[in-house]
């Protein structure tokens, strides 16, 4: 069996192999955001399954402005945290490990039961529409422009919630700094006209990713990992690539790095895309050529390819999506050298909801 399949040290922890399920939002929280039953079922069906480590589905940091999508899950209260405690104990019981992604929306709102109001860097909507599969919302709204004490409160936000995971058991914690969500709108030119020190120049576009990333690693101390997912694109912008190329990428990767990250998630829609304003890089190899910083990819990684991946980025964690869903057990499958399915987006109709999936899953039994 390929190393891959081989348990692995991945900063403080030991991982049963080189695989993790991707972060996948599935809109299947209770209504006030608490963890239930069968997200727990759903997440142990891919611990289950073989992958290593367990990526959540992005979740919400504070009772302000950080909820993006009804039934999103949070970790911000004594009943959330007592729900992920619930889903860590089971993907441990089944072996693996678990990080939670902590998840502000910025101006990627479609809903939230705090408030109606989003928050952005500046007045910029994102492109495109809505995502369907998590809301009917057909429209965005303008976001407000955050003023230093609303980015200080979702600093404190992320803070707590690092705190709240720590205690529901995780084993690390994973930043949501990609697909156009706050993290990523502040390091974006088309979402950040700021004209403070939040604006303006990479360093300023930088601060609060490198603020995020500190405040979190103050809550959990040393020797537990803590990192971020990057990327350029957006989920409504999959093209976007930031004007300082290259260079700039390589930047943030050492920004976070000496705030305190132990890795960062690049993800793109192919993880060997070259995706740069110049150069012929792709996001991971650019991020590996880092020192003193680990790395998880993602993109397109399938049964084909995987080997190759494994190889030209040799300790780097796999996150697979799209084949996870189709295939929870993917990992098994594949030590079992069983067929992989493809996904069918029908079961992410019309709703992206755990239930759904388990209807399409019964129509579709054999
Ligand atoms: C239904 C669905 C929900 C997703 N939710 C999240 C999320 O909550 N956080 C995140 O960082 N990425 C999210 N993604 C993106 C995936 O983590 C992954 O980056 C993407 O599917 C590309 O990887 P793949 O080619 O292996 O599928 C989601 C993707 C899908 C299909």
């Amino acid at each position: 069996m390929s190393d891959v399949m081989q348990s692995n040290k991945f900063q403080s922890i030991e991982v049963p192999n080189r695989f993790a399920l991707a972060p996948m939002t599935r809109t299947s929280a209770e209504p006030d955001g608490t963890p239930n039953a069968l997200m727990a079922d759903h997440y142990e069906g891919y611990a289950r399954g073989g992958f290593g480590l367990v990526i959540t589905e992005g979740t919400y940091t504070d009772d302000k402005a950080s909820q993006g999508y009804a039934y999103q899950p949070g970790i911000i209260d004594d009943a959330q945290v007592a729900g992920w405690q619930t889903i860590v104990n089971r993907v441990h019981a089944a072996g693996s490990k678990i990080f939670v992604q902590l998840m502000h929306a910025g101006a990627q709102f479609q809903a939230n039961r705090y408030t109606n109001q989003p928050v952005g860097p500046s007045e910029v909507m994102p492109k495109g529409a809505p995502l369907g599969f998590y809301g009917d919302q057909e429209a965005w709204q303008t976001p407000a422009a955050m003023t230093e004490a609303d980015i200080h409160a979702a600093i404190d936000g992320f803070a707590k919630s690092a705190t709240n995971a720590k205690a529901a058991g995780f084993d690390g914690i994973e930043i949501h700094g990609a697909n156009g969500y706050l993290l990523n709108q502040f390091l974006s030119t088309h979402f950040n006209k700021r004209d403070d020190n939040y604006g303006g120049s990479l360093e300023n576009r930088l601060r609060l990713v490198v603020e995020v990333v500190r405040a979190v690693r103050k809550a959990v101390g040393d020797n537990y990992p803590v990192g971020i997912r990057l990327s350029q694109g957006t989920v409504t912008d999959p093209d976007y690539q930031l004007p300082e190329g290259e260079a700039g990428f390589r930047r943030i990767v050492e920004a976070v790095r000496d705030a305190g990250a132990d890795f960062v998630h690049t993800t793109d829609g192919d993880v060997n895309r070259p995706y740069f304003v110049e150069g012929n890089q792709s996001l991971a190899s650019v991020a590996a050529a880092v020192d003193g910083i680990e790395l998880i990819i993602n993109g397109n990684i399938d049964e084909t390819n995987y080997q190759d991946v494994a190889n030209q980025f040799p300790n780097a964690i796999l996150a697979v999506g799209k084949k996870a869903l189709a295939n929870p057990d993917f990992v098994q499958r594949l030590k079992d050298g069983k067929e992989i399915a493809d996904i069918d987006f029908a079961m992410l109709q019309p709703k992206a909801t755990i239930t759904n999936e388990l209807a399409w899953r019964g129509q579709n039994a054999a």
